[in-house]
């Protein structure tokens, strides 16, 4: 229940101020003069005052008092017409809004249930920012739920060795960025971070991408090139989507890792290697081992250390964090002012099924902050396609629904056909012979 602070000299009108707002289900305190609210003010949420006050204080100076010590209480003047000047410049020192007298109540309250909506909303975006500031203090990721809290203690004791790692899930959960953020965490940070996508690459292309050539290899080869295992000495190698490669190229990448050492391509001299390999993939790795797309011994190379990035469905604790997070990113490169999320809005983020992950949250917020002109996003700024679906529930069955609703509808129309099949199948749009096909497969008779 939130608290308001009525400064008001006119002891009738302060009564009256007072059963209205407790009659709305506030608690109220009542001040008389700006000292005796100077007492007060800091246990409230909310402060209505006159601005015209007997002692040495008027409405003024106790804003100016406020604004300095509590910015975050919102204030709301209240002002015969005679000193709207006053009132103006009291905005401009960073009161809510004034209100001229004789106001009506309902007007009053519409003015303070909206400024403590603000600040309520404020005060949010204010506690998820600071929890940011903390994650951006230790790393890029938003981590908030416990799936992925763990995932991080795993992530900071391996971070150390230099394990390979294999990172697996949908795609847009974060493989990537995690792989970057291993590598952060790890000694080898001094050192590169090179990455690869191994499925976008043509076999041929991949190979001396990865391992180099000598001049002359191949038509084309001018000169020497390194390969990206040499890139990465001292660093991480990421190769991205490692399901995607070729099993001759599996081959010569198991050689690679199990004798720590590459020739580059048209090469004879054998280069030591020295990279921290994580691997990611979107697939389903153990089902293309076990079909014999994926070799089995270099799995097990790789999976040395496994991780396994939930969707982002399985840890919605995580999406009002990141949600702000993308606000300030896309605030930054848009150069937008946006603040945070309004509660609908959030809702509706928090429960859509997010089958494209993080990526595909991102690209939203994106969208909404770049079309943004207020301060908050709202339901208006974000696609049809985060409200157009149904959280399902436990044991849900799609046949049985449909079918349920089926019976229903057939029942309404056989009752308001006076139990005529033919029809009700005409009301229902339906040819009498599926009608009929429906009413005997549902059971009906
Ligand atoms: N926990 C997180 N905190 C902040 N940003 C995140 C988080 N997870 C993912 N992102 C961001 O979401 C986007 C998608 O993540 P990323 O590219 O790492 O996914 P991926 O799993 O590698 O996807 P793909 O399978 O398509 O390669 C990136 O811009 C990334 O920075
Ligand atoms: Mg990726």
């Amino acid at each position: 229940m939130e608290k308001i602070l009525i400064v008001e000299d006119d002891e009738q009108l302060l009564e009256i101020l007072s059963l209205f707002f407790q009659s709305k289900g506030y608690r109220v305190e009542g001040a008389g003069s700006a000292e005796e609210a100077l007492e007060k003010y800091p246990m409230v949420d909310l402060v209505i005052s006159d601005i015209k006050l007997p002692g040495d204080m008027d409405g003024i100076g106790l804003l100016e008092r406020i604004k300095k010590t509590y910015p975050e209480i919102p204030v709301v003047l209240m002002t015969a017409y005679a000193s709207v000047g006053d009132a103006v410049k009291a905005l401009k020192m960073g009161a809510y809004d004034y209100i001229l007298k004789p106001f009506d109540l309902e007007t009053l309250e519409i003015v303070v249930k909206k400024a403590l909506e603000e600040s309520s909303l404020r005060r949010e975006v204010e506690e998820l920012r600071r929890e940011l500031g903390a994650i951006y203090q230790e790393k890029r990721m938003v981590v908030k739920s416990p799936a992925m809290e763990k995932i991080m203690d795993l992530v900071r004791r391996i971070a150390i060795s230099d394990v390979n790692v294999l990172i697996t899930g949908e795609s847009g959960t974060g493989k990537t960025l995690l792989a970057r953020v291993i590598h952060d965490l790890s000694p080898r940070r001094k050192g590169k971070f090179v990455s690869i996508n191994c499925a976008a690459i043509p076999e041929n292309l991949l190979e001396s991408e990865l391992f180099g050539y000598e001049r002359g290899a191949f038509t084309g080869a001018v000169s020497q090139k390194r390969g990206l295992f040499e890139v990465a000495r001292g660093g991480t190698l990421f190769l991205d989507e490692i399901s995607g490669m070729s099993l001759a190229m599996q081959a010569k990448l198991l050689t690679a890792i199990q004798e720590k050492k590459i020739r580059r391509v048209g090469g004879y001299d054998e280069i030591e290697v020295d990279a921290r390999i994580i691997a990611a993939t979107n697939q389903d790795i153990e089902a293309l081992v076990k079909e014999g797309q994926f070799r089995e011994d270099l799995f097990y190379r790789l999976d040395v250390v496994r991780i396994e990035l939930p969707p982002l469905r399985k840890r919605k604790q995580e999406i009002p964090l990141l949600v702000q997070h993308f606000i300030e990113e896309f605030n930054r490169k848009h150069g937008k002012n946006v603040l945070g999320v309004d509660k609908e809005a959030l809702t509706a983020l928090e429960t859509y099924y997010w089958p494209g992950n993080v990526r595909e949250l991102q690209n939203v917020i994106e969208r909404a902050v770049a079309i943004q002109r207020g301060p908050y996003i709202t339901r208006e700024d974000l696609p049809e396609k985060v409200f157009e679906w149904k959280d399902l529930e436990e044991d849900f069955n799609l046949e049985e629904y449909l079918d349920n609703e089926m019976r229903k509808f057939m029942k309404s129309a056989m009752v308001k056909a006076g139990g005529d099949k033919k029809k009700a199948a005409e009301l229902l749009g339906l040819s009498y012979r599926s009608f009929r096909y429906y009413w005997k497969k549902l059971g009906m008779e």
